[in-house]
């Protein structure tokens, strides 16, 4: 949402994504009331094919020169059960990395022959570690991560671009979720603000904000055993979703 009202100004075309038709029409409203023609489309990222063929017919007509794979779900392992919920693992595995893999590849597929593009995925800092009550997110941002390191490569001689955008806490739905304090948490409006400036810097990697990157540095210090140790320490618990 932050990030398609700062994408929206008068000489852009934005075409928005979403499930839910209501917040859709306030968001394309808003992008168009600060002057950006926008296009929307109500879409359901679980069903692979539609989306596969809603991003072709979008090119089709608007043909894109910047894509950003931002759509997320999250879940953790609640307190009493010994697993996550199997079917939240596969709403999960699909729509974290399953769609936005697919979609970067038929996004680059179309802009290669035009001469290049860039491509946004949105990772996590949950990537880096192999969280025990939150396997399925961990894996699913761990994997987006590789799949932009290789694609980048891949397709950089093609003059398209992916940038991994690796957020600590943002203070969105997603994480205001959550239980407990989230350390360094960052609002929405500076989340996308960063965001806006790691893609036009074609970064092929943003963590933010900075104690992540710093932690990153850290943590290599850390044996593996104490590693795990520190891991199976950490508590988290959620609210239940509005939408599950
Ligand atoms: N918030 C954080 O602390 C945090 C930290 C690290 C990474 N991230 C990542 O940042 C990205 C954005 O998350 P957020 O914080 O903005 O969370 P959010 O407020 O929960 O938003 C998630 C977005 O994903 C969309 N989405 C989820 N399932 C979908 C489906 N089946 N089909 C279509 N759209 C679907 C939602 O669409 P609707 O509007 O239709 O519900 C919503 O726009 C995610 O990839 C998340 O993993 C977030």
């Amino acid at each position: 949402m932050e990030l398609a009202r700062r994408y929206a100004k008068p000489g852009r075309t934005l075409i928005l994504w979403g499930r839910n038709a209501e917040r859709l029409q306030r968001l394309a409203t808003l992008c168009c009331a600060r002057g950006a023609a926008v296009v929307t489309r109500q879409i359901n990222l679980l069903d692979g094919k539609a989306a596969l063929q809603a991003i072709r017919e979008d090119d089709t007509k608007h043909p894109l020169d910047l894509v950003i794979l931002g759509a997320g779900l999250s879940d953790i392992q609640t307190a009493g059960h010994p697993t996550e919920d199997p079917e939240k693992v596969l709403a999960l595995s699909l729509v974290n990395f399953a769609i936005p893999t697919t979609l970067a590849t038929a996004a680059a597929e179309r802009m290669i022959p035009r001469g290049g593009g860039k491509i946004a995925l949105i990772g996590s800092v949950a990537g880096f570690y192999e969280l025990p009550f939150a396997a399925s997110y961990s894996s699913s941002k761990a994997g987006l991560a590789r799949f932009a390191e290789a694609a980048n490569l891949g397709w950089a001689k093609h003059n398209v671009r992916t940038t991994l955008i690796i957020p600590g806490f943002v203070d969105t739905p997603m994480s205001q979720r959550l239980d407990g304090t989230l350390p360094f948490l960052v609002s929405a409006g500076s989340a996308a603000r960063r965001i806006m400036r790691a893609i036009n810097a074609g970064k092929k990697e943003y963590i933010f904000p900075w104690q992540f990157r710093a932690l990153r540095v850290a943590e290599r210090l850390v044996p593996h055993f104490l590693r795990e140790r520190i891991l199976l320490n950490l508590k988290a618990d959620q609210k239940p979703a509005k939408n599950s």
